[in-house]
């Protein structure tokens, strides 16, 4: 699946300001503590189960004693292929449902003698054959045993058919159904889309299967390791165009029905069916037709030539840095009005949200066209990642998304070689989640197989530590195996499991042999045995060097240092630490804390370009010479140093005051000469730079504050007026780019009185504006003034 924007709703962030950047992760942090609680109190089940299971009451924890009670599939069938015919009515039935009718056939080798079939199925009402469910037929000369009965699963939603006699070990059987569904607009399964067109309300029927709503759309064997073939008819009117996985092959006559090719072999999670009267425009590489599928007037206005335009060089360049060809012979690509994810990598037909796929060169923002190369270049990364190579389940979510994560700035730079994506973006993934990780209540990437297997778990895997901890994870072994000895394990790994699922640690083996054959590549420890520290354990190390004692030392991070770590770790939480790092402005051999220390009298500055997932400290004197080298020489240190820089300049600063001003003098702020400037996103970020202030300096909690609602990085300036609120919080003011006292001041109005500290500390700016081309008009325009009317900032001066 794409990025989950809700995290990035509050928390997109900035790239003028680098330590801005990290400051924000602050409310990425709150959300996502907030979100983790929400998990940790819903209590799972919900009791009802069905017709002859024994249901428990909820109060008492349910304990499984059938097949059927348990979420996971008994491993003694396994599907080899479906004939899925569905028909979705785009207008409303005589009690105004909006349904879809179907049968389906999967066919299944039994791998193991039982008298119990267990098929997913969920919210679908079934045709009763003689009272029964389903249909069994042999697929060659199998005697078929007759059915005795079958019935629903509510909680574990599951079709069960118990039969009067043994299917046999090695035989092959067919099972139908024939039922109904609704199509309803609750954004999973098969679901409806609204939206008006020329004041007409217009109906797509479109899915959303990933992780567990397959079943809601047919029976099927609703695990990723439970692939198969799937040929797929749709029916439909004959003004509208389906789509699903495979390339069309044929419509009926009148143009009604339109069947697909079979399928590769492939997971349920990655089917998709759409009927919709959408366009398309479309353009081919030598092998494969990409098109790009919108409602009439966005393809018209020409809203989807962006994503066209770098969706082949994107195709291209994983084709190459896999070494694999693009497995399927079609891309279709379609923005969806309505949908839940930013974007759904399904097999051959990946959906998007409207904004994750459409780009208006009149009217989106230069942020929108960053967006959309990355989710293009995330989802596209899946079709070889996650797709062609499944994970077997759910806990492995984190490499799954982590890897696509990771990889789709690789894939963006390509599409994009001028917009440095791959410095900015990783930088948020990374900063982002460092500071959810830090909580002691954060937890490993990797979960074991037993703990994920609800339905509610497997949704719970989606988040910012699979998503963005899994990519600086990654990133970071990338870094230290350098570029193209993990992009050959990886290549080795897509070809040898093509079309099957793995564990992780299949990957980990791959890029062991990638090394292996590396004459020259020393890694102190095997792959597995680094990256195990990484996966296993929650949590990163803040590494302190102290050049006066000549010690490197590294310690488990927390946010807030008092907090009890509750989850023991076999590694005690000591990692296996890659150090990228100069002395004297030079990049030195990586080094690797196991146990070693590190000695000399030169500045020292470590993690360059935030290469590896953690902080460091240093001693002060070492903080006085990098901040003095920093002063004389910006370049010295790649901009991604300083965000981390930054952050410890906070806290070693010295006030030296410490005003209590009852208020700002008005008369200095109200300069009527000076045009106010509005108010722009790259000021919302410096309200969130507050924020972490807030916790870090003053050590309030601000999190009911109201933010000014952010949407866009710093490099686009929309003009757009956002009052900036100012209750109990401080607003940090940066020094100007010539401003020779390099001074930054907070301002805090903190029950109804306004301070302001100022902490003498190094120039950002010039660094930033050299880094990130930051426009002229910027420079030297820190905000210089607030003019507060009834306790509210209304105007910034810069
Ligand atoms: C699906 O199509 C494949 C290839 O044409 C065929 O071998 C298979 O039997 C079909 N499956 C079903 C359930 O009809
Ligand atoms: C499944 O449904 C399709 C479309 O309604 C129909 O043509 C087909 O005959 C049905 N298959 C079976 C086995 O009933
Ligand atoms: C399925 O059956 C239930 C109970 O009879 C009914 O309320 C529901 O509307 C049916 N669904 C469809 C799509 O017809
Ligand atoms: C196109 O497909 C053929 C056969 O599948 C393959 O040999 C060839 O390498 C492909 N070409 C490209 C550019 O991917
Ligand atoms: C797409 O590419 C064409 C050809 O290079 C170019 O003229 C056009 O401006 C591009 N469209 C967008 C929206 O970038
Ligand atoms: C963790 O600490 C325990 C007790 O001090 C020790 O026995 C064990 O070897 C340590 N494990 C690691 C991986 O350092
Ligand atoms: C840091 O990143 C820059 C730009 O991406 C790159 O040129 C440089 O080689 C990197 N340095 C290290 C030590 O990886
Ligand atoms: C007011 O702004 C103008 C133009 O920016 C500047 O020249 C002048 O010095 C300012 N006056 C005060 C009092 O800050
Ligand atoms: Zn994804």
């Amino acid at each position: 699946m794409g990025k989950v924007y809700h995290f990035s709703k509050n928390a997109v962030l900035g790239t003028l300001v680098l330590a801005v950047t990290a400051l924000a992760t602050i409310i990425a942090l709150s959300v996502a503590y907030h979100k983790e609680r929400a998990n940790n109190q819903s209590k799972p089940g919900n009791g009802a189960s069905g017709t002859s299971s024994t249901s428990a009451p909820p109060t008492t924890p349910f304990t499984p004693k059938v097949p059927w009670d348990y979420y996971r599939l008994p491993k003694g069938l396994k599907p080899e292929s479906y004939n899925v015919n569905l028909w979705p009515r785009l207008k409303p039935n005589s009690d105004g449902l909006y349904i879809f009718t179907g049968n389906s056939t999967v066919v299944f080798r039994c791998l193991k003698d039982t008298d119990l079939i267990i098929i997913h199925a969920n919210k679908l009402n079934f045709t009763n054959f003689k009272g029964m469910h389903a249909k069994l037929s042999s697929h060659h000369e199998e005697a078929v045993p007759a059915l005795q009965k079958s019935w629903l699963t509510a909680r574990t939603e599951y079709l069960v058919v118990q039969l009067q006699s043994k299917l046999k070990a090695g035989a092959m059987y067919a099972l139908h159904t024939e039922f109904m569904g609704e199509l309803a607009d609750d954004l999973e399964g098969f679901y409806r889309s609204e939206y008006l067109e020329n004041g007409l309300k217009k109906i797509v029927a479109t899915s959303q299967m990933q992780p567990t709503y397959a079943r809601q759309a047919f029976p099927c064997f609703d695990e990723p390791a439970m692939k198969a073939i799937f040929n797929i008819t749709i029916i439909h009117d004959p003004d509208t165009v389906a789509l699903s996985n495979g390339k069309e092959k044929s419509h009926g006559v009148p143009v009604k029905v339109t069947t697909f090719e079979p399928t590769e072999k492939m997971s349920t999670y990655l089917l998709a069916f759409i009927v919709s009267d959408f366009i398309s425009i479309e353009s081919s590489t030598s092998n494969i037709s990409i098109r790009i599928w919108a409602r009439r007037t966005a393809i018209d206005n020409r809203q989807g030539d962006y994503a066209l335009n770098v969706t082949k060089p994107i195709l291209q360049f994983y084709e190459k840095y896999y070494s694999s060809n693009y497995p399927l012979s079609k891309s279709d690509q379609i923005a969806l009005p309505d949908f839940n994810a930013g974007a759904m990598e399904n097999w051959g037909l990946v959906t998007y949200r409207e904004t994750a796929l459409l780009y208006d060169p009149m009217l989106s923002s230069t942020e929108n066209k960053e967006k959309v190369t990355n989710v293009i270049a995330h989802e596209l990364a899946h079709m070889w990642f996650g797709n062609l190579v499944t994970l077997h389940w759910w806990n492995d979510l984190w490499l799954n998304e982590g890897f696509a994560s990771y990889v789709e700035y690789l894939g963006a730079d390509y599409a994009e070689p001028t917009w440095n994506i791959k410095d900015n973006n990783i930088l948020n993934d990374v900063q982002k989640v460092l500071a959810i990780d830090a909580l002691a209540s954060s937890h490993p990437l990797s979960r074991k197989e037993e703990e994920v297997s609800k339905p509610a778990e497997i949704s719970e895997m989606f988040n910012s530590i699979s998503y963005n901890k899994g990519a600086a994870v990654l990133r970071m072994l990338s870094e230290f195996l350098t570029e193209p000895v993990f992009a050959r394990g990886l290549s080795s790994y897509l070809n040898t499991f093509a079309f099957k699922n793995t564990v992780y640690t299949d990957l980990w083996d791959h890029l062991q042999q990638a090394v292996d054959n590396t004459p020259g590549l020393d890694i102190p420890r095997s792959v597995s045995e680094i990256m195990n520290r990484w996966t296993l354990q929650m949590g990163f190390p803040v590494v302190t060097v102290d050049t006066q004692t000549g010690t490197v030392t590294q310690k488990h991070f927390l946010l807030d240092p008092d907090s009890v770590v509750g989850r023991p770790s076999q590694f005690n939480y000591t990692w296996f630490i890659p150090i990228k790092w100069m002395k004297n402005g030079v990049d030195q051999q990586q080094y690797w804390l196991l146990d070693k220390t590190v000695s000399g009298e030169e500045w020292v500055l470590a993690n360059t370009n935030v290469s590896g997932f953690f902080r460091v400290n240093y001693d002060l004197d070492n903080w006085g010479r990098l901040l003095s080298q920093l002063n004389t020489n910006h370049q010295v240190s790649h901009v991604h140093g300083c965000g981390s820089i930054y952050k410890h300049i906070i806290r070693h600063c010295s006030a030296n005051k410490n005003t209590e001003l009852s208020q700002l003098d008005q008369s200095e702020c109200r300069n009527d000469t000076a045009e106010p400037v509005a108010v722009s996103q790259y000021s919302s970020m410096l309200v969130h730079s507050c924020v972490l202030l807030d916790k870090y300096v003053l050590g309030m909690d601000t999190s009911n504050s109201i933010l000014p609602s952010t949407g866009g990085r710093g490099r686009h300036l929309e003009q757009n007026r956002t009052p900036l609120r100012h209750g109990n919080k401080c607003c940090l003011f940066l020094p100007t780019f010539k401003q020779p006292d390099r001074k930054i001041s907070l301002v805090c109005y903190l029950n109804n009185k306004i301070t302001m500290k100022t902490y003498i500390c190094i120039i950002f700016a010039p660094l930033l504006i050299k880094t990130y081309k930051i426009p002229a008009f910027f420079a030297g325009k820190w905000i210089k003034k607030i003019i507060f009317h009834q306790n509210k900032a209304t105007s910034l001066f810069f």
